[in-house]
């Protein structure tokens, strides 16, 4: 699905270099490389604060800690989304509201996460599905008049600009109060490793958010608040900030790869090729087909695919409110018609930086040969 050894190879000078310098410093943790990291990454997302912590995961149980979320307290979330962003809203107490997508950008259905909110509810998090973002300008002002705080799942969309019925441009991750991010070795921005962040332009946040990523330390030995210990290490800062330049350049390459998938598929009368919402300019962390037909059909497809050496995923095959986790909440039984649908018909093709066309003219014959069958 991913070629991470060949992105290597063209960085693979840089790379050395930096990891050897660390090991040479010795300041594995919280080293310069780390604050480096930190710095760039908010001036490339254009917020004031980029915290790094361990993981995407920890992001986002980070962000809720932070924002004082309370056991009860509901946080409305896609159902269709990977299991990190639903899991975290469980395992601080929270109730996980799922709410229904869109069924042509996959994400958030801004109608529909009207019809969710109670008295309860205390946060919404919509996830950039895909490289896609959801409509983060309706998402907003629904949070705005309702007075809920608004958390960015950004770890499949990192580098992706919004664009607001004005014109004005902005990365994901950078609208609401809180955007989290992963750096997952086969995400847009993949460390050698486990690795995430952490989006805020409010500096009382950053500092709360901060402290909470080690140990709740306001300073060495004193910690006024609970937190946990989630610290990106100077190792995979110094890689990520090397990758870092590269990021618009890997968007790029993603984009033609994603054309050109989109070529081959054109008006096929069993497929749909991914839809561009025109909010903002998809970085295709995966290019994801609807399939035409049902579940056993689609599965088919991906078989014929693995006879053929060709990977392929199902991103995700049970929806969040399905997953046995969520059980206590009843939630198997909750009316997601779109989500259940697409659950049936998805399927993601090789995406990553170093696909040629021969690769995606293969991988495209393939998918067309079964279809056509
Ligand atoms: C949408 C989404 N949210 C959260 C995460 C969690 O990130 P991590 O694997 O770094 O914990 C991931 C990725 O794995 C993800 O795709």
């Amino acid at each position: 699905m991913v070629d991470t050894q060949t992105q290597y190879q063209r960085i693979k000078q840089d790379i050395d270099k930096a990891v050897l310098e660390v090991m040479e410093s010795s300041a594995f943790i919280n080293g310069k490389p780390v604050h480096d990291f930190a710095a760039n990454l908010a001036d490339y997302i254009g917020v004031k604060h980029a915290i790094p912590c361990a993981n995407g995961t920890d992001a986002l149980q980070i962000a809720m800690m932070a924002l004082e979320l309370q056991p009860g307290d509901e946080v409305i979330t896609p159902s269709f989304t990977y299991i990190a962003t639903t899991e975290v809203i469980a395992l601080l107490k929270l109730t996980p509201v799922f709410v229904e997508v869109d069924a042509k950008s996959f994400c958030m259905d801004p109608e529909k996460l009207e019809t969710a909110i109670t008295a309860r509810t205390k946060a919404i998090v919509p996830v950039h599905l895909y490289g896609q973002a959801a409509n983060m300008e309706k998402i907003m002002e629904i949070a705005r008049q309702h007075k809920l705080y608004v958390i960015e799942d950004n770890a499949q969309a990192i580098g992706c600009n919004y664009v607001f019925s004005d014109g004005s441009k902005t990365k994901t991750g950078s609208i609401a109060q809180i955007g989290t991010t992963s750096f997952y070795p086969s995400k847009n921005l993949g460390a050698f490793g486990d690795g995430g962040a952490i989006f805020t332009n409010d500096d009382e946040l950053a500092r709360k958010l901060k402290m909470i990523t080690n140990h709740g330390q306001s300073k060495q030995y004193y910690h006024d608040i609970v937190g946990c210990n989630s610290r990106l290490d100077s190792m995979q800062a110094a890689i990520l900030d090397i990758k870092l330049k590269y990021l618009d350049e890997y968007i790029k390459a993603r984009r033609k790869a994603a054309d050109h998938y989109d070529s081959k598929f054109l008006d096929h009368p069993k497929l749909r090729i991914p839809h561009r919402a025109e909010f903002c300019e998809h970085v295709f962390h995966q290019y994801t087909l609807i399939i035409e037909g049902d579940a056993a059909y689609r599965d088919g497809l991906k078989q014929y695919l693995a006879d053929n050496k060709i990977p392929a995923m199902i991103y995700y095959p049970v929806p969040g409110h399905k997953q046995g986790m969520f059980n206590s909440f009843n939630s198997s039984h909750v009316d997601l018609p779109v989500t259940n649908w697409l659950t049936e018909r998805v399927i993601s093709l090789p995406m990553h930086t170093e696909l040629d066309k021969e690769q995606i003219d293969f991988i495209a014959s393939k998918v067309l040969d079964y279809l056509n069958k």
